[in-house]
Order: structure tokens, then sequence, then C-alpha cells
């Protein structure tokens, strides 16, 4: 197992630290009420890679309708943003080789150590490598190219640009890019925003807050421990915060069309939480 650095220069992390000022609502008043006890950090971060992980990272949304779609679909895969391995591992037990992508290294580190647990055969056919998916140079190309959990909306309108360009010179003849985005359209009227605990596999329990009007044209996570101690306790609170632009499939679909690629087919995916639905889709270059 190789780890590269390829293309652009990039900070460590590859992320902006946030600021109080990025967490709205109810997560905002908590944040405030903890005072100086707050650390504050993005959920790619080192620290809350641990969390992102330690919450969704083996989780099973989306696997089961992404790996019947690459069945069908001959050649090697390339999973875009691949974080610690939660699409990776599942594409490589179809007996793919899989380059995972991914621009944090605190990511790629996770995805190592469960590589490592893997069984040999299956951790030979991976290659990670660090790079950012908004330009990448792998020389190379594949059957498929993966972009899971609605993780193209971390992208600006110059990112997405530059992920279709490079997507394109990426896929062999009759290849598929695969992503998921929110569906608007199957999304219905929810609260501006879900407050929920939530214990992991691991044991720990978190309170997880997101905030999202869609007006506003994006969603903000932020994860606080359930437990801030008794009162009077002074002790460090880490919480992890991200914003995600919301893209609906619509406006996706006309990016893409207008980045060479047509849509084959539309798959829906289980509803997440209480508010939004997502779908996947198939794309391929318009020949
Ligand atoms: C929502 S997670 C998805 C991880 C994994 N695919 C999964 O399904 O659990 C988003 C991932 O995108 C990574 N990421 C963010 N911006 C990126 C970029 N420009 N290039 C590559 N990876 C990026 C983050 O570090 C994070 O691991």
């Amino acid at each position: 197992m190789t780890t590269m650095t390829i293309t652009k220069p990039m900070s460590d992390a590859g992320h902006r630290v946030p600021t109080p000022a990025d967490v709205p609502g109810r997560a905002g008043e908590l944040l405030a009420s903890l005072g100086g006890r707050a650390v504050l950090c993005d959920l790619y971060d080192e620290v809350g890679a641990t969390v992102y992980h330690d919450l969704a990272g083996t989780g099973t949304h989306e696997v089961r309708e992404l790996l019947a779609l690459v069945r069908r679909i001959p050649g090697d895969v390339l999973d875009l943003a691949a974080g610690s391995g939660r699409l990776t591992l599942p594409l490589l037990a179809l007996g793919r080789q899989v380059t995972a992508l991914e621009l944090s290294s605190y990511m790629l580190e996770l995805l190592d150590q469960r590589l490592a647990a893997a069984p040999p055969a299956l951790r030979a056919r991976c290659l990670p490598v660090r790079a950012d998916m908004s330009a990448f140079d792998l020389g190379r190309r594949f059957g498929a190219i993966v972009l899971g959990t609605t993780t193209i909306s971390l992208l600006d309108a110059e990112g997405r640009t530059g992920l279709y360009r490079a997507v394109r010179e990426h896929l062999e003849p009759g290849g598929r890019f695969l992503l998921s985005t929110v569906d608007m359209a199957a999304t219905g009227e929810g609260p501006a925003e879900v407050d929920m605990e939530i214990v992991t596999d691991s044991g720990r329990a978190y309170r997880l807050f997101e905030h999202w009007t869609p007006d506003s044209g994006s969603r903000t996570v932020t994860l606080f421990p359930a437990d801030l101690g008794a009162p009077g306790d002074e002790g460090p609170v880490q919480v992890c915060t991200t914003t995600i632009g919301v893209l609906p499939a619509e406006l996706l679909e006309a990016e893409l069309a207008a980045a060479g690629f047509s849509v084959r087919s539309r798959h829906p995916l289980p509803a997440v939480g209480e508010r939004h639905h997502d779908v996947l889709l198939e794309t391929e270059v318009t020949p």
C-alpha cells in the first residue's frame, strides 16, 4: 500500500479552521454557553476525522445501491473523497482494484488503519492517494469513478468545474461517474434545525445538530459530546462542525450536461435522519 501526494499544494488538513460565527441556531447558542471551554474544530481535521469515523465511518447508507451499480461496470474503481474508507472497503470486497483519493491526511491515516486490519488480498488491491478531487492527475483511467455521501456539495462552483474536468480525463471509454446528492423533490418540509442524540458502536454519545433552511443553500452539522460535564466543570469541550452546500439534483444534472456528461439512471436512496432524501446518479461522458 502506497500513499502519494499529487497535484496542487495544500495545507495538511486542507480545511479552514471554523469560527463560532459558522455555527447557527441552537448549536450556536450551546457553543456560546460553553464560553472558553469550547474547542471548535472542522469535522475533517485531526480531531474531527476521528469523530467522523466513529460516527459514520462504517455506516451502510448508499452502500447497497452503489455496489449494485459498480458490479455492472467492468474495470478498476476510483473512490473520490474516500474518507476513512466507508465505501472503499465494500468496493474492495467486490474484488476490484480501488484507488482511494482523499484530501485529509488524518482521514487517510484512519483508512490505513482499517486496511491494516483487513485481509492481505483485499489490502493489496487498494491504493490510497492524497489529492484534491477538484484538481488531480493520476495518469490513468478507471471503469467507475465514485463520489458518494453527497460529498460533491463540499466543492464550490469552481471546484466542481475542476472535478468534472478531472473525472472526464480519468474515465475509460464507456466508464461511469457515480455520485450522490440531495433530492430536493423528495425532501419535504421540516424544522430548520434537528437536534438528536447518537450513541455509536464504540459506545461514545454525541449531540448532533443539523441546521438547514432550504433558501440558505447550505446546511451546518455540529457535534458536541452528549455529556458536557457537571455544572461548574471547567474542562475543554471538543465541538466539531462542517458547513455543506446543498446541491439539488436538478442543478447538478444541468452542470453535468454542460460539462459533457449524460445521466443514465437515477436511484433514490433511503432517507437520511428526519430531513433529506438523497439520490445516486449514474452518469457517463456524452458520446
Ligand atoms: C462526507 S465525507 C465522505 C467520506 C466517505 N466517502 C464516506 O462515504 O464516508 C467527505 C470527505 O471528503 C473529504 N474532502 C473534502 N474536500 C475534499 C477535496 N477537495 N478533495 C478530496 N477529498 C476531500 C473530507 O476530508 C472527507 O473525508
